[in-house]
């Protein structure tokens, strides 16, 4: 399958600090892909460049087959996007406002503009004036606006701001039936890892820049489970078991107070072989049960803290 975004070597410079040292990566049609970073990954510099807003220093970038340097209209003309706040009226309603943006393309008609207004919800207050909307009303004007040209890229930087629970999950389903039903290519940026385990198929963790993994969504949380579980121990006298771990294993086990400690274990052999040596030393066990399961948040601070470390291993495989 051909990308639709494809990235190649992507270099950003700001000045002496460079944004982005080299990225490579390509988004699919049909997928929501999610740019998951801490502030200052360089998602929105990456996804200004990829909509004609910045220029990169070096590198390629196609969209659609189309190189954005040498045929950036064509390029571009695919693309739909909301990077900063979107230009509004705010002393027009919103209905005002989408006939407004239609009138520049053409053959849009009314009866699009509704279906529009009823796919981002905004059906009732349409006809009030823009400076009326809260944050949330204005962001799902701004999708209207952007979903007219019916792109098939759509991009957008951080949309989930400004949105309350109900809006962030009526944007999710709106996303994933443009990607899973139109075959759009849908692009999010987001700092909460929480929101994108639900709305992304795949992300891409940046940190610094770099894309330090990119997964489906399930299969960041298994490889990290495979990887390790912490172990919690409940013991007659945890400093002694301790001590004695750590003489005899190269583990990282951390004391918790007079009666607890937590272990990380690699796999179940492991855990079976420590258990049955911590018994036949002469020490109880009163109870063993692995710590709540890894978060995708856990992964992602894990992930951006190392630099990546921890992953280059398995994206090698
Ligand atoms: N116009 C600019 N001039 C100088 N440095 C910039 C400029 N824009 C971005 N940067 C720097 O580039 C790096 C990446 O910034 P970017 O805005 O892309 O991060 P981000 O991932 O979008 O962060 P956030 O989650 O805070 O939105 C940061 O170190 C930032 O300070
Ligand atoms: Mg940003």
């Amino acid at each position: 399958m051909e990308a639709v975004v494809q990235i190649e070597h992507l270099k950003k410079k700001f000045g002496k600090k460079v944004a982005i040292p080299d990225l490579t990566m390509e988004v699919y049609a049909g997928e929501v892909f999610g740019f998951l970073g801490p502030n200052g990954a360089g998602k929105t510099t990456t996804i200004k460049i990829l909509t004609g807003l910045l220029q990169s220093d070096e590198g390629n970038v196609k969209i659609c087959g189309y190189e954005l340097e040498k045929e950036f209209e064509k390029a571009l003309t695919r693309v739909g996007a909301i990077v900063e706040n979107p230009e509004l009226y705010s002393y027009m309603s919103g209905w005002s406002n989408l006939k407004m943006f239609a009138r520049m393309r053409k053959g849009i008609t009314d009866e699009r503009l509704k279906e529009i207004v009823e796919l981002v919800g905004l059906s009732n207050r349409i006809h009030e004036k823009v400076k009326k909307y809260s944050l949330g009303m204005r962001q799902r004007l701004g999708l209207a606006v952007t979903l007219m040209a019916e792109p098939e890229v759509l991009i957008l930087d951080e949309p989930t701001n400004g949105l309350d629970p109900a809006g962030i999950k009526h944007l999710r389903d709106i996303l994933k039936e443009l990607a899973h039903r139109k075959n759009v290519c849908v692009i999010v940026s987001s700092h909460l890892m929480s929101e994108m385990e639900l709305m992304c198929d795949r992300v891409g963790i940046l940190s610094e820049g770099r894309l330090i993994q990119v997964q489906k969504i399930g299969a960041i949380l298994e490889t990290a489970q495979e990887e390790k579980t912490i172990y919690c121990y409940h013991v007659k006298e945890s400093s002694k078991v301790v001590s004695w771990l750590e003489k005899n294993y190269t583990l990282n086990a951390e004391k918790k107070d007079e009666e607890h400690f937590e272990l990380s274990i690699d796999n179940t052999d492991q855990l079976i072989e420590i258990n049955k040596n911590i018994i036949l030393n002469g020490f109880s066990i009163l109870t063993v049960c692995p710590k709540e399961k890894v978060s995708l948040e856990d992964v992602f601070l894990e992930m951006t803290e190392k630099g990546g470390d921890s992953i280059a291993s398995l994206n090698e495989e």
